[in-house]
């Protein structure tokens, strides 16, 4: 397939009210788990993206009914706990992550055998995460390579409860593991060394399953029954990421990015910002099916170096590839680091966040677990790639709306995997 580059020039001012997308974590959780439940399940909001459609698709392959609405919404027609059925082939996750990560964890429990695949990207990335607890917990599973990568095979077998203590804080380890609790023996405790995103646990109990969180870890009684229950998906902070940035970064900016997900598990980039001195305001502050909501209002600003690591790391593990943008752009030095996990993502984005960078004329220095910028007054221009990853590409995309000339990115098609109408809001917004 021929890659679809594109040049974005710089841009003088961005202005407008947006609406970006529904969070892809969310979407993905509510088909799992509205299948999973006893009843039908209306998803309001539900992200049209390429990863989205790879879990839909496998639910669909095993057996789930589920109607897509013309306005986008959904119907999960749940079959409950244990009504999945075999699916006659391969299951391919695409370029998901969640989905083949999440999937391992409920396909280790059922009744039947199942195989999850993945795109060149995905089958790279690491399943021993997945398949070390999911063995203790008597699944019968293997990878490539030792169990290390996928293809996965799964023969679905009674599963006992554990306790495990995960050596990364990683949602998609800790849901995989609660999604196998619920099909185990007992009591299954997951502990992490910082608090990754909940959105599992919020939804679980959405459906009327009792999830015990506590500091340091959360646990799960097997064999609760979930019933289904309508949900109504915020927008995506990661994809507000993008727009907040390039507020903050292009002078004479201002806009106000509506209905965003402020779940505090994942609103690292709001603390980030702040403390970078952006000026970021979260107006009209709600509720929306056990998630936290607001409207963003963003206006261009100074920005300055600072020093990130720690429990934040996993609040905003996804939006460290812009964050990057914003340093490049602050007076002073930033420093990431406690973030390995980003050498693992749907590419090393340490590597090609840093390459951007350099491309464009930023000092930046890498190390294993992160990187120190220097910020610059003036971004340069170039041809950058996105090595095939959604948000390295958008990360790219903003940078270019500082840059001296035009930014080419040689494979845009990637933004279809999370942020469909990525370009056209981009283009929306210019002053
Ligand atoms: C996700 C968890 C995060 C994140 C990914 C989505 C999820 O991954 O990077 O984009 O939906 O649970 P890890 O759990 O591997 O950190």
């Amino acid at each position: 397939m021929k890659l679809q580059s594109r040049k974005i020039a710089p841009a003088q001012g961005l202005r407008g009210e947006i609406i970006v997308p529904g969070d892809k974590s969310i979407s993905h959780r509510s088909i799992m788990f509205g299948a999973l439940a006893d009843g039908n399940t209306r998803v309001k909001g539900f992200l049209q993206g390429e990863d989205n459609f790879s879990t839909l698709n496998a639910f669909s392959a095993m057996g789930v009914k589920i109607d897509q609405h013309a306005d986008g919404d959904l119907t999960v027609h749940g079959c409950g706990l244990n009504g999945l059925c075999e699916p006659e082939d391969v299951l391919d996750c695409g370029n998901s992550g969640t989905t083949i990560r999440l999937m391992s964890g409920l396909l280790a429990g059922q009744s039947f055998f199942s195989v999850l695949t993945g795109d060149k990207y995905l089958r790279k990335r690491p399943m021993g995460r997945v398949l070390t607890p999911l063995i203790q917990m008597g699944a019968q599973m293997q990878g490539r390579d030792g169990g290390k990568y996928a293809p996965l095979a799964i023969s679905g077998k009674p599963l006992q409860a554990i306790e495990y203590t995960s050596p990364v804080a990683s949602a998609q380890v800790k849901s995989a593991i609660l999604l196998a609790g619920l099909y185990a023996d007992g009591t299954t405790t997951v502990y992490e060394p910082h608090l990754s995103r909940d959105h599992s646990e919020r939804m679980l109990r959405h459906f009327g399953v009792e999830v015990n969180s506590f500091a340091g870890g959360v646990s799960i009684v097997g064999g609760q029954r979930l019933t289904a229950r309508d949900l109504v998906v915020p927008g995506d902070i990661s994809s507000a990421a993008f727009f907040m940035v390039a507020a903050l970064i292009v002078p004479n900016s201002e806009l106000l990015i509506c209905n965003v997900g402020i779940n505090p598990s994942r609103a690292g980039i709001i603390d980030i910002l702040q403390q970078m001195n952006g000026s970021i305001e979260l107006l009209n502050q709600r509720e929306m099916g056990g998630e936290p909501v607001a409207d963003i209002l963003v206006k261009s600003s100074d920005l300055t170096g600072i020093e990130i690591g720690g429990a934040l790391v996993p609040r905003a593990i996804d939006e460290l590839p812009v964050v990057s943008i914003a340093a490049a752009c602050a007076t002073g030095v930033t420093v990431i680091r406690d973030a390995r996990e980003l050498r693992v993502k749907e590419t090393d984005r340490i590597a090609a966040i840093a390459d951007v960078l350099q491309v464009l004329g930023v000092d930046v220095v890498t190390a294993d677990d992160g990187m120190t910028i220097t910020g610059c007054a003036q971004l340069g221009g170039g041809n950058v790639q996105s090595c095939g990853d959604h948000r390295i590409a958008m990360s790219a995309a903003v940078a270019a709306l500082r840059a001296s000339t035009g930014v080419s990115i040689d494979d845009t098609q990637c933004t279809a995997i999370s942020f469909p109408n990525f370009w056209d809001l981009l283009e929306q917004i210019r002053d």
